[in-house]
């Protein structure tokens, strides 16, 4: 059964595509898992530029247009099924429509990752209410804690609190705001710490997720190491990375939630053995 996860943040350009391409890239490559990808960016789908999908056929907007289904504007790259957006749509669709076609779909998949639209209306409405579990990007910075913030009361409005925290772009440590500040700040564990990489510039160049592009690059190795987590594998640090760095906070999270995870699905697992 599919796993729906909604990339949020109230930020534009904090890496909401890049993210979701290479989670999806990785889970599908690295983890042998059938994985949709949905652009739910209705006003700037930046996907399938991450995707190598140039001129998309149909698209999330005529999906939310008419009747067809998801099925209908699968485009198959890097093992993945992606549902690219339109930049030229001019009809009028329903955002809100999202989470029905997503069930319809949902047994086919292990996981479907929506990439979110920033704007705070109901485009980021959309990816909220079509996701079971939300992940927050956020930059390390005052200006787009805030907005992180603001993504989180509304998501836990919605009754859908966010999993996790993936800090992104981490370029000067020293001057920037460290994990536990903003896990204090937010109240929700942060799961990856991302640095800037360059590799991410010539990905896109190449319009290739960067899980794909270079799975040895720094931005790759994190986004694996959630990957990971997702499907439940062993995260493993050599001894002499936790000999130096010791293990860190983000690591330790993504333990949690991996055991909060598997322990639900377990339980529904037995629960259901038990009805029988
Ligand atoms: N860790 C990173 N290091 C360096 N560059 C990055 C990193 N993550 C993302 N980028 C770059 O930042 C830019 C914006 O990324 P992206 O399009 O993924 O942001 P977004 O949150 O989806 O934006 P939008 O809200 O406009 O959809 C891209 O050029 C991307 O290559
Ligand atoms: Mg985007």
């Amino acid at each position: 059964m599919g796993r729906v996860i909604g990339v949020i943040a109230i930020k534009g350009g904090v890496g909401k595509t890049t993210i979701s391409s290479s989670l999806a890239a990785s889970l599908a490559n690295e983890h042998n898992r059938k994985v949709l990808l949905i652009d739910a960016n209705y006003s700037a789908p930046n996907v399938g530029l991450h995707m190598d999908i140039v001129k998309p056929e149909c698209t999330i907007h005529d999906v939310l247009y008419g009747k067809l289904t998801l099925y209908d504007a699968i485009h198959r790259k890097f093992n993945v099924d992606v549902v690219p957006g339109s930049y030229f749509y001019t009809k009028k669709i329903n955002p809100l429509k999202l989470k029905q076609k997503v069930q319809e779909v949902k047994e086919k998949y292990d996981f479907i990752i929506i990439d979110s639209s920033p704007a705070l209306n109901e485009e980021i409405l959309s990816s909220i209410c079509a996701s079971e579990h939300l992940f927050v990007v956020t930059t390390p910075d005052y200006p787009t804690l805030a907005c992180s913030l603001r993504a989180a009361k509304l998501a836990k409005n919605r009754g859908k609190p966010i999993d996790g925290i993936i800090i992104n772009k981490s370029r000067m440590p020293d001057y920037e705001l460290d994990l536990r500040d903003i896990e204090k700040a937010v109240e929700i564990p942060v799961l990856a710490k991302i640095p800037d990489d360059k590799t991410n510039i010539k990905a896109l160049f190449e319009r290739m997720p960067t899980s794909i592009y270079d799975k040895k690059s720094k931005f790759a190795k994190e986004i694996s190491k959630l990957a990971g987590v997702l499907v439940g594998a062993p995260e493993s640090v050599k001894w002499w990375q936790k000999w130096i760095f010791g293990v860190g906070k983000d690591a330790i999270n993504r333990q949690v939630l991996k055991k909060s995870y598997y322990e639900k699905m377990f339980n529904s697992v037995v629960g259901g053995n038990k009805d029988e």
